[in-house]
């Protein structure tokens, strides 16, 4: 059986790094890894292969930047160049990028079965990009493996058949814990002078963060105040710095005291960070999660999230991005601390890929 595992963006080889392990010690099973080049930056792709301990991808689509409909059309065309050639069962796809939804299109039309990692997540939010894409892999999907019982629920009340939902916790987690006591020897703290528990991590790339000038300048001023109590480290995001450059906003955000810029960091050098920090500050999904475990108190800057179980069983708070609350609730974490819980979700306990690939075995491939 030929499982094709698909993965474009950055969070994709995080996830993957575990699945390709889980699913490529199985016999009978041959793994072939396509990347389809949505992001292409050393730092932001081939940096987590080698983190990660992969083999360089099978295949690269080369597909690059674009509007929204140019980059999954270009996914779209490549991916279907390639299943020409290369005879496929089976086409795993893992969380809301692009590509993911690009490549499930593509093999759920040529008749090959997708199974979507990361299924069933919900932002009730149309003005997400992800949330378009999450609703129509799982649509294509007949195999959907989530990471959270809600996801089951969302799944169901949108009529996807019992059969199809798998619960098997969360391959981004597989990876971090995997990861995490190799990430112990990184040097990250020491190369930009900062001390254990006494600095905030900030990522931004939403495009409702990061697009707009207006945004962007209101978050500023949050950062400007929280950067005056404590170093805040901010590995920017290459759509954060094309604002900031264009926007002519670079240099007033290196003006500000304690917010320390740089570029986006290597995997082992992030999580390291991310796990000896005192808050986190971000609107990424995988770093709501990764916090969650680390036990770090992540505040999520946006109006809602898809991955609730980082509030109910984690360290995560909702907190939006109005300037004001965020501050206050930085402020907070810092004057105040903060309660762990000492609850972690239901089977995110490193064995997520091994379940799923128990799966994929038995349900096999093309009909
Ligand atoms: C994409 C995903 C988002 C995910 C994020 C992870 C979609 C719709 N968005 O957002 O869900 O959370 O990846 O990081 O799939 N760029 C570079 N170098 C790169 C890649 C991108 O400079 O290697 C710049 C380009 O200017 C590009 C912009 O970043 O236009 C945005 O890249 P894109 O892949 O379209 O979306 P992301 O914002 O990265
Ligand atoms: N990450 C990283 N370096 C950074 C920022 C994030 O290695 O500078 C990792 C992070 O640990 C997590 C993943 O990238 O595993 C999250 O990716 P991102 O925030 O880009 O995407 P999202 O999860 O929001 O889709």
């Amino acid at each position: 059986m030929r499982v094709v595992l698909i993965a474009g963006a950055r969070p994709n080889f995080v996830k993957i790094a575990s699945l390709r392990r889980a699913l490529s010690g199985r016999s009978g099973m041959e793994v072939l890894v396509v990347h389809t080049g949505q992001h292409y930056d050393d730092e932001m792709s081939a940096a987590f292969f080698r983190d990660l301990e992969m083999d360089e991808p099978d295949r690269n689509l080369g597909v690059g930047s674009g509007s929204h409909a140019v980059q999954t059309a270009g996914v779209m065309t490549r991916f279907d160049a390639f299943l020409d050639e290369v005879e496929t069962d089976m086409v795993v796809v893992v969380g809301d990028v692009n590509s993911t939804v690009a490549c499930s299109l593509t093999a759920v039309k040529r008749g090959i079965p997708v199974a979507h990692v990361e299924a069933g997540l919900r932002s009730f939010d149309w003005e997400m990009p992800e949330e378009i894409n999450r609703l129509v892999t799982d649509r294509l999907s007949s195999l959907l493996f989530t990471p959270s019982r809600d996801g089951d629920e969302n799944l169901k009340g949108e009529g996807r058949p019992a059969e199809a939902i798998h619960f098997v916790g969360n391959v981004m987690v597989d990876t971090l814990l995997r990861f995490r006591e190799k990430a112990a020897a990184s040097t990250v703290l020491d190369r930009l002078g900062v001390v254990a528990g006494e600095y905030a991590v900030l990522t931004l790339h939403r495009p409702r963060n990061v697009d707009t000038r207006e945004a962007f300048v209101g978050l500023l001023d949050a950062f400007a105040g929280i950067a005056g109590r404590m170093p805040v480290v901010y590995p920017m995001h290459p759509r954060s710095r094309r604002t900031l450059t264009e926007a002519g906003l670079l240099e007033r955000a290196e003006a500000i005291s304690g917010l320390m810029m740089t570029g986006p960091l290597g995997y082992l050098d992030f999580i390291e960070l991310e796990g000896r920090a005192k808050l986190v500050m971000t609107d990424s999904g995988g770093v709501q999660e990764e916090t969650t475990v680390l036990g770090v108190p992540c505040l999520t800057l946006r109006p809602n999230t898809e991955r609730p179980v980082t509030i109910t069983e984690g360290t995560n708070t909702l907190v939006g991005t109005n300037p004001d609350a965020i501050t206050k609730a930085a402020i907070g974490i810092l004057d105040e601390g903060y309660k762990l819980s000492g609850r972690l979700p239901e089977l995110w306990d490193g064995h997520a890929s091994e379940r799923i690939a128990d799966i994929i075995e038995d349900y096999g491939g093309r009909p």
